[in-house]
């Protein structure tokens, strides 16, 4: 496996985090990135140290939960780059709650984000995939996509939809003969942004301890991506679990 990648890769939730990390690694190793996120700014700022020219790269704010934003994302890669070789279905929020302070619009947000928006990031590169006989889906999962505890019970759901999403797509592909690659991550503590999002306030603490203790850096989950990405094209990564060495379950 070779340090020289040339792939035009497509990264939703790229404005921090996991997403970030991959858009700045990937490009380091000569891919073509297309961003998309809702914060502009952020975009913006991670554009300026990725490629100062604007010729390797590219943003869009793209909102996952919304069908035509999703598509547009695609567009964009396709008009700039030609095609789409690795979509990377990463956007994600994780607002943990028991379910007895029934934060619905969590529990919907979540389930919009985490696996509609997968669901339309399938859709928008799918086709042309298909079409060139290549292409390569990086879905987020979860440790939490494998177990489950109280106050995570919606996050978890979500997680083990993105695994079960992913793996017949997985199936579908190969039947197919398409050269479709699908590769679920599945990580667990990494320290980002992600926690923020938690407003039960009974378990906001607890959380954050956890991952100040525990959590690995998201550079370390960009590297585990990169690694699925450079495996020959007859193999795939057909889920990577990897966790902090110290985090228990
Ligand atoms: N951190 C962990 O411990 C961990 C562990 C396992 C799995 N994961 C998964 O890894 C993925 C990345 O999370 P992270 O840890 O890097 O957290 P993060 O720093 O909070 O990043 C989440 C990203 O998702 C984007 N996002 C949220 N809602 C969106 C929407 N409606 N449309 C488009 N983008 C949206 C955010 O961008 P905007 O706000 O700018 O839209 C942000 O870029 C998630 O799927 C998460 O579930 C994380």
């Amino acid at each position: 496996m070779s340090n020289i990648q040339d792939k035009v890769v497509i990264i939703t939730g790229a404005s921090s985090g996991i997403g970030e990390a991959t858009a700045k690694l990937l490009a380091k190793k000569g891919n073509k990135i297309v961003l998309g996120a809702r914060r502009e700014e952020r975009l913006k700022e991670i554009m300026k140290d990725i490629d100062t020219e604007g010729e390797l790269a590219a943003y869009q704010v793209t909102d996952v939960t919304k069908h035509d934003d999703v598509e547009d994302l695609a567009k964009l890669a396709l008009d700039k780059f030609g095609r789409i070789d690795v979509w990377i279905n990463n956007a994600g929020l994780m607002p943990h709650s028991t379910f007895d302070k029934l934060k619905v619009k969590e529990w919907e947000r979540m389930v919009d984000v985490n696996i509609k928006g997968v669901l339309y990031g399938i859709a928008a590169a799918l086709p042309s995939m298909r079409e060139r006989k290549s292409g390569h889906f990086i879905n987020l999962s979860s440790v939490a996509g494998h177990q489950t505890h109280p106050g995570g019970g919606v996050y978890s759901g979500t997680k083990y939809a993105v695994r079960a999403i992913s793996e017949a797509l997985r199936q579908e592909e190969a039947v197919a003969k398409s050269n479709v690659r699908v590769t679920i991550i599945s990580p667990g503590a990494v320290a980002t942004e992600l926690p923020n999002t938690i407003t039960d306030e009974d378990l906001k603490q607890g959380i954050n301890q956890l991952y100040e203790a525990v959590a690995i850096s998201p550079e370390r989950i960009a590297e585990t991506i990169a690694f699925a990405i450079d495996t020959p094209s007859d193999t795939t990564m057909n889920e990577i679990l990897l966790r902090p060495t110290v985090q228990e379950v």
